[in-house]
């Protein structure tokens, strides 16, 4: 039996074959050692650049537990600098966004520029002779951009951002046409939802078919949008592993079926009128009506990014038994009628009353506590594990969306990086 030391040292041994071992999801040595070979070892989503528009905006984000300032520069380059004043290390921002130039610390007055440069200290007569040069803002030493996506890794160990993302560009690419100009704007404002369970509960359900029939039924039920049956087990719609940790629930098989354009967001075409003939008038009547059966994607870019169709998600650990989701509504460059209805969506699913998140979140502690029982010590992933295959387009592994193939792609690249 494996101890959790070596689940530190070796994953060989609690990641087996399709069942993985409770205590990946319960010690704090585990979670220590991901800090250090994932979140601080490998690409991880930050923002998006519609979040800091204009020169000098700032928003707060997170790299695991890393404080961040997301900044665009005088200059209009984005950077990734680390919320601690290099002096005494007071957390130097506590605005979660915001607009200035420059930024002072509130404990002895240092000034920094919004690109990290050190510009002057309170009673500068205290350091003649000493170098300020180097005692500039910390920074992200790798910052990627696809479309508007920003991603950040503090490694050079880990390969380049493309191919890193490998076949979730594709999906982002689909999203993105779903706008008439080809953008997306995270203008919404987020939510955050802190749960007492471990992140990978959270990573694992969000690509997960096999749950939405059982826990979401409520939600189902009362919504008469025809989503429920596309998680039953005679479903065309596929579970996706795209190799690299990246997940999807690919629903397009099951909306090309029933061919009917905006069915994926449970409506039609005469109830958004003015979002219909911007599409047709920027990709042609085929080619939007196309887009517009395919809808937006459903996928997990690991570690922390969700694109929930109409969301979009951040997860953010905290403690190895507590997480916090970020969540805001999906917003289309050039789309008002659609993106209304998305902000309704989004307050109704995933809004402090909303009916879909708080099931899911009932789900995530519930497994936790679970996981206080000691036996039986691994979890069972094998649920398609038979009829599990490569996938004809775009490569990786493919199964039925109820099959747990998205759960076992997560835990080979898990293995990958902690091994
Ligand atoms: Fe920031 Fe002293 S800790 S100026």
């Amino acid at each position: 039996m494996p101890t959790p030391i070596d689940a530190v040292n070796s994953a060989a041994g609690w990641i087996e074959d399709g069942r993985v071992h409770g205590a990946l999801y319960s010690d704090p040595a585990v979670f220590k050692a991901e800090l250090e070979r994932i979140w601080y070892g490998s690409w991880v989503y930050i923002g998006h650049t519609s979040e800091v528009p204009r020169p000098d905006d700032f928003v707060a984000k997170h790299l695991g537990l890393m404080p961040l300032l997301m900044v665009r520069t005088s200059t209009g380059a984005v950077r990734l600098l680390l919320n601690r004043c290099p002096h005494r290390g007071n957390e130097l921002c506590v605005s979660t966004r915001g607009n200035q130039r420059t930024f002072t610390c509130p404990y002895h007055a240092w000034k920094f520029s919004n690109d990290g440069e050190l510009l002057g200290r309170a009673f500068p007569d205290g350091y003649e002779g000493l170098d300020g040069g180097a005692l500039g803002l910390a920074q992200v030493p790798r910052v990627g951009i696809y479309k508007g996506f920003v991603f950040a890794c503090m490694s050079d160990d880990a390969p380049p951002l493309d191919v890193y993302l490998g076949a979730a560009t594709a999906a982002i690419d689909q999203l993105c046409r779903n706008s008439p100009c080809g953008e997306i704007e995270l203008t919404a404002g987020f939510l955050q939802h802190r749960t007492q369970a471990n992140w990978k509960f959270v990573l694992e359900n969000e690509c997960d078919g096999y749950h939405p029939a059982f826990v979401h039924s409520s939600i189902f039920s009362v919504s008469d949008s025809g989503i429920g049956k596309l998680y039953g087990p005679h479903s065309p719609a596929l579970s996706r592993d795209h190799g690299n940790g990246h997940t999807e629930i690919d629903l397009r098989p099951a909306f090309r079926e029933l061919d009917r354009p905006l069915a994926w967001f449970g409506t039609d075409e005469a109830r958004l009128p003015d979002y219909v003939s911007r599409m047709n008038q920027a990709y042609g009547v085929a080619q939007a009506r196309d887009i517009m059966i395919d809808g937006t994607p459903h996928i997990m870019i690991f570690p922390n990014l969700f694109i929930a169709e109409i969301q979009l998600f951040v997860i953010q650990p905290v403690a190895v038994d507590v997480t916090v989701q970020q969540v805001t509504a999906l917003q289309f460059k050039d789309a008002p009628d659609l993106n209304r209805r998305m902000l309704q969506q989004t307050v109704g699913s995933v809004g402090p009353a909303g009916l879909l998140l708080a099931d899911d979140t009932a789900m995530y502690e519930r497994n936790q506590r679970g996981l206080r029982a000691s036996q039986p010590a691994y979890l069972y992933l094998k649920r398609g594990v038979h009829r599990e295959r490569v996938a004809e387009e775009g490569g990786g592994r493919v199964g039925q969306v109820t099959d747990e193939v998205a759960s076992r792609g997560i835990w080979r690249h898990y293995q990958a990086l902690m091994g």
